[in-house]
């Protein structure tokens, strides 16, 4: 099973295949904070620093967000985003 590491909280979590990290968080009270739940308040934003393709594509409305908000290249929105495999993320600054 894949692990979600939260280098933030110094997590190393275990998950099913295509978790959501929403729910991984809420469970594990990682310091990801969320909001809307729908990728669109930028309240999850987080650096995914290892393994960004083992975390579900990104769909065109989160795509757009990101636009919006000039995110770096290495940002996702944790609420949009599963887990298929070993990859390591943090609170984005
Ligand atoms: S919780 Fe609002 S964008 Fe993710």
């Amino acid at each position: 099973m894949p692990v979600l590491t939260v280098k933030t909280d110094k997590k190393n979590i275990t998950v099913e295949n295509g978790a959501s990290i929403i729910d991984v968080c809420e469970t594990e009270e990682t310091s990801i904070l969320f909001g809307c739940r729908d990728g669109a308040c930028g309240a999850c934003m987080i650096r995914v620093v290892e393994n960004p393709q083992h975390l579900s594509t990104i769909e065109e409305h989160e795509r757009d967000f990101l636009e919006t908000m000039a995110a770096r290249e290495d940002e996702r929105l944790a609420c949009q985003c599963k887990v298929l495999g070993d990859v390591t993320i943090e609170v984005s600054e």
